[in-house]
């Protein structure tokens, strides 16, 4: 049955081992040849034809698998986005119209505050796409279209698998999208969708390979009362979920930062042995993006930050200034995020077993919040 660890030790860790599915039913029926061809949304086109801006609206891991999906949007289809979380759109009198899509992105369907959102945005005349993993879940009904991550039923509160079914669904779309708008060039197409393809067996060589050694890792840093999370471009929203992980089951204080922004307050926080997690992006994708970051790897090192580097296989710049470095396979950047999130995922949850709680139903949170 679907609520069954099915030999696993929590439904966390049986969920993380499932990262790999999730992204490959996601992906799967929606590629033709080199092209993505998304059956809910056929005949559907003047829905992304018109429009000049997106929002992206969702809470929690949701709003983070936005902000990464807003890189590729605006990439692929060049149409402006801007993510919010539900409950500050809401609020705030937005100003929207029908030239205006918004995006959800739940997995329950029936968070209140991506729900009642949703529903203002049509009040106010937006058209509405649902990013969904739960079939006929309230959101969906009251959205214009869906695409339904294919996740499979997520069980532990803190969500993993359906994060990374999220960003590959907003990718579909934006490439999607871009060839409606005629915005995105076929070799571009073709290479995204290649880079999809090869997406699960790369988070699987990261289950195979490294997660071993990140949880041993997370075992020794059981005392730990504070951890940082450092990235930038698309590994900034990975910093911030590695930093959401950890704070829902392991209790302990996390703040995930865009590396830029360190020297601007951050850095203040760097004392000796304050453990930094950084995302590092590959060298081949920008070797400017790449430099800076391991300068900022530096910058904190020299202040006594002991620092856990997420990098690409064969990137051996960071090698001299990393303590520990843990490998994800290469990817095109955009891609990158899909693996850097897995060790984060498996840390925060080898954390909160090496301190012997529940990964599973962490205290004071609900799997899905049905109250404003
Ligand atoms: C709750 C859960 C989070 C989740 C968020 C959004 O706060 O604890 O794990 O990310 O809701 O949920 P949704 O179902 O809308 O994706």
């Amino acid at each position: 049955a679907a609520a069954d660890k099915g030999g696993w030790s929590s439904f966390m860790a049986k969920e993380v081992s499932e990262e790999p599915e999730a992204v490959a039913k996601t992906v799967l029926g929606r590629i033709s040849g080199d092209d993505i061809v998304i059956p809910e949304l056929e005949g559907m086109d003047e829905l992304f034809s018109g429009i000049d801006r997106v929002i992206v609206l969702a809470c929690g891991t949701a709003y983070y698998a936005g902000l990464v999906g807003k890189y590729a949007i605006e990439k692929w289809a060049r149409i402006p986005v801007d993510v919010e979380l539900a409950h500050e759109f809401r609020y705030r009198d937005p100003i929207v119209d029908a030239k205006t899509l918004v995006v959800s992105i739940s997995q329950s369907g029936e968070t209140m505050d991506t729900l009642m959102a949703v529903k203002e945005a049509s009040r106010l005349g937006a058209r509405t796409l649902s990013i969904c993993n739960t079939q006929g879940s309230t959101i969906p009904r009251e959205s214009d279209a869906v695409v339904y991550t294919h996740a499979g039923p997520e069980v532990a509160v803190a969500s993993t698998k359906a994060f990374v079914a999220q960003i590959t669904a907003l990718y579909l779309l934006a490439l999607h999208v871009g060839r409606i708008r005629g915005s995105l060039a076929p070799e571009v197409g073709a290479e995204a969708v290649e880079q999809l393809e090869s997406l699960p067996e790369k988070i699987q060589w990261i289950l195979d390979n490294e997660q071993e050694r990140t949880e041993q890792l997370a075992r020794w840093m059981a005392d730990t009362r504070s951890v940082l999370f450092l990235g930038r471009h698309v590994g900034y929203p990975i910093a911030l979920e590695g930093a959401l992980k950890l704070k829902e089951i392991s209790y302990i204080h996390a703040e995930g930062f865009a590396a830029g922004e360190l020297k601007h307050g951050p850095i203040a926080l760097i004392e000796p042995g304050q453990p930094v997690f950084v995302v590092v992006p590959s060298p081949r994708g920008s070797a400017t993006m790449h430099a800076k970051v391991v300068s900022n790897i530096e910058e904190i090192r020299a202040r006594g930050a002991r620092v856990i580097a997420i990098a690409e296989q064969g990137d051996s710049a960071v090698l001299p200034h990393a303590d520990e470095v843990l490998r994800i396979p290469l990817a095109a950047p955009l891609f990158e995020p899909l693996l850097a999130v897995v060790p984060l995922h498996i840390y925060a949850m080898g954390l909160a077993t090496a301190k012997g709680l529940d990964v599973d139903q962490p205290r004071n949170l609900a799997k899905s919040v049905t109250v404003e």
